[in-house]
């Protein structure tokens, strides 16, 4: 089985990642890693932890000179910030009352967490609570793109909001899914149509500049998909259930819709299916994607179209500050934070590509073996030309 366990809080050391089931055999670069944590760290809006950390991953175990041994992969990266945190984050020393907190923020973990694991210093929980954690996810989701890449699946993803500015239908014409990715890679926002980006700063600033955050719609896809992927045989073997999970398990994201979702609810049947066709060269195709790329819980060879809403940040700085309690005085107080994420929205995409990327490589692995990569990348070129052949 693949799976992967992470470890380690906002704050401390380092964050570790164990990833076990990852076939030999893979020609591992340790640049595109660091490359897809970049990604991660990027996007207009975010707070001034970004300008501090620039992530680098250290292979610890399970690849020796760059391929992968079929063996437990740990990987490691350190928060640069950590010679700040060192007395306040001490998994030995005695405890401090800095950087303590005892004022929770609606719409974050602070006060249920606090309840639940029984702390009163609401640190013990927002450091793990934090999405600083997804950083290990990203680089997980960089070890499954190497494996989709050589077999030809690719994963991208682009914004469609943020707060009420949205693009519209027709500002993205005929732009393919590759050339949405590859304007959003441009994109400070990571906005699908060049030349959007200022309308979007500015309503980032303006904001800002009145202490909101805020969220937004991505859309995150996966192209080469081979047909067959997951199954309807069991609740929990049905992949768009896996999918939605995995991207829902992302903080702040809310909603989860695969290919037109909600939209469809309201349409009559005879336009909400995608007809299908077959020509010799090319088996069975469809001409429409309204179901993004999944039927039955299966993939259907379509692209994987997966749409997702993030609430808007929780931290709020200043004036517009919402009204809580101090867990230790239960004086009521109104928070003011001096550095905060106003939107994330690009960043959320990025792991949610991540998600996508690990739940499809299970699937894969579980379809096509485990262990050896250069046999399973066999069986998945047979597999292929007999679906070609159906
Ligand atoms: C990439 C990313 C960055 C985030 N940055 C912040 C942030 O700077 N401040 C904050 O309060 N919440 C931030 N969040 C959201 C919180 O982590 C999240 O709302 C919180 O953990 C509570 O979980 P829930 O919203 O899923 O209920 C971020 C989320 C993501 C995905």
């Amino acid at each position: 089985m693949f799976r992967f366990l992470n470890a380690g809080e906002s704050h401390g050391k380092a964050l570790t990642v164990i990833v076990d089931g990852y076939p030999s055999n893979v020609k591992v670069d340790k640049n595109k890693i660091d490359q897809e944590l970049s990604r991660r760290q990027k996007g207009y809006g975010r707070g001034g932890r970004m300008q501090i950390e620039k992530d680098t991953v250290e292979i610890i175990s399970g690849i020796r000179f760059g391929i992968s041994l079929g063996t437990p992969i740990t990987l490691l990266v350190k928060n640069r910030d950590w010679e700040n945190w060192t007395d306040i984050m001490d998994p030995e020393g005695k405890p401090t009352q800095k950087k303590q907190i005892v004022e929770p923020r609606p719409g974050h973990a602070d006060l249920v967490g606090g309840i639940k694991y029984g702390f009163y210093d609401l640190r013990n929980i927002l450091e793990r609570a934090s999405a600083r954690e997804t950083t290990t996810r990203v680089a997980v989701g960089a070890l499954c793109k190497i494996l989709l890449e050589d077999v030809g699946i690719n994963i991208g993803s682009y914004i469609l909001s943020i707060g009420e500015m949205r693009l519209e239908e027709r500002d993205y014409g005929s732009l393919s899914l590759e050339e949405r990715f590859a304007n959003a890679e441009m994109s400070e926002l990571r906005l699908a149509v060049a030349g959007k980006d200022e309308e979007f700063k500015d309503y980032i600033d303006r904001a800002k500049k009145e202490g909101e955050s805020l969220g937004g719609i991505f859309e995150i896809y996966a192209t080469g998909v081979p047909i067959g992927l997951g199954s309807y045989s069991q609740w929990d073997s049905r992949l768009d259930g896996k999918i939605a999970q995995a991207v829902m398990s992302i903080q702040a994201i809310k909603g989860v819709e695969i290919g037109q979702g909600f939209a469809l609810a309201s349409k009559v049947g005879s336009m909400a299916h995608d007809e299908i066709f077959w020509e010799e060269d090319r088996g069975f195709y469809r001409k429409t994607n309204r179901a993004g790329g999944l039927e039955g819980g299966m993939t259907n060879g379509e692209p994987i179209i997966v749409r997702a809403g993030m609430k808007p940040i929780p931290t709020l700085m200043r004036q517009k500050s919402l009204q809580s309690v101090n867990v230790v005085t239960k004086e009521p107080f109104v928070a003011a934070k001096e550095r905060s994420d106003i939107t994330a929205v690009p960043a959320a995409a990025v792991v949610a590509e991540s998600m996508l990327a690990f739940v499809l490589v299970r699937e894969i692995l579980e379809k096509f073996g485990s262990d050896n990569w250069i046999h399973i990348k066999q069986r998945i070129e047979e597999y292929r030309e007999y679906t070609r052949r159906y």
